[in-house]
């Protein structure tokens, strides 16, 4: 037992002298050159801009870093990001000499050389890093919504689908076979009251059986539970009154 408590000791004193040692770390100050150009200001160039940034201080991505600067050195670097998590594609830039997204990629962490950040090339630039992305979405047809009937879709197309709703439902526990639950219904309600959407009848005609829409006896263990603070409980109640009329209607015609 004197070689365990001799090893301890040991393993506490090199502990104390690495915690009484430890000095801050040395900071890891990397270059980022990034493009800069705002055509609303008469007579600017295009350059570049150099940033200094300490890696220690940073997180791992470019996206990181260009959040860094413009949060705490240069407020007018301009730049798309929404998911920082490679969904979205609106952090694509040209990053030493590649198109990749930023926020998912890795910061080079050789500091003696500077990253270099442009827009996507052969595309006219709005400002920054920031193209003009019109010509590459440009469709057939634009569908205009107004700003009333977008603010129908809040609370709904923030769904991630993630199943916190539906696996908390005892209905859908017992029936998830037949009955959609909770998140589907609030996908398909989403689609209901989209006024772009053309298809409410033919969505509503297909939650007519007794099992799709009608197992939600209304527990409401989806709304208590929804990480988003969504209300897909709600959004059923208003799919059966949608209902009620869509089957009024119905028999009206026949
Ligand atoms: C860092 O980059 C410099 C300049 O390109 C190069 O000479 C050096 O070998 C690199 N260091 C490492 C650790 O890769
Ligand atoms: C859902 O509701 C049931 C019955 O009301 C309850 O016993 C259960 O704990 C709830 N489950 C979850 C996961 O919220
Ligand atoms: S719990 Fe909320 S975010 Fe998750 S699927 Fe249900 S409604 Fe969507
Ligand atoms: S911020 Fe969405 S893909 Fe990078």
């Amino acid at each position: 037992s004197f070689g365990i408590v001799c090893l301890l000791s040991v393993v506490q004193m090199v502990r104390h002298a690495q915690t009484a040692a430890a000095p801050a770390p040395e900071p890891r100050i990397k270059k980022f050159q990034v493009y800069r150009w705002d055509p609303d200001k008469s007579g600017d160039k295009p350059r570049m801009q150099t940033y200094e940034i300490d890696l220690n201080t940073c997180g791992p991505m470019v996206l990181d870093a260009l959040i860094k600067i413009k949060n705490e050195i240069d407020p007018t670097l301009t730049f798309r990001r929404s998911c920082r998590e490679g969904i979205c594609g609106s952090c694509a830039m040209n990053i030493n000499g590649g198109n990749t997204l930023a926020c998912l990629n890795k910061i080079d962490a050789n500091t003696s050389k500077p990253t270099k950040i442009y827009p996507l090339p052969h595309m006219y630039v709005v400002k920054d890093l920031v193209p003009d992305m019109s010509n590459f979405y440009e469709g057939k047809e634009q569908y205009f919504q107004s700003v009333e009937d977008r603010q129908k879709l809040d609370g709904l197309y923030e769904c991630i689908l993630c199943a916190c709703c539906s696996t908390s439902c005892p209905s859908y526990w017992w029936n998830g076979d037949k009955y959609l639950g909770p998140a589907v219904l609030m996908q398909a309600y989403r689609w209901m009251i989209d006024s772009r959407d053309e298809f409410t009848e033919e969505r509503l005609s297909k939650l007519q059986d007794p099992f799709s829409l009608y197992r939600c006896h209304t527990i409401m263990n989806c709304t208590k539970t929804c990480p988003k603070g969504l209300n897909p409980g709600k959004a059923i109640a208003e799919i059966k009154k949608m209902m009620a009329t869509y089957k009024e209607k119905k028999a009206a015609a026949s």
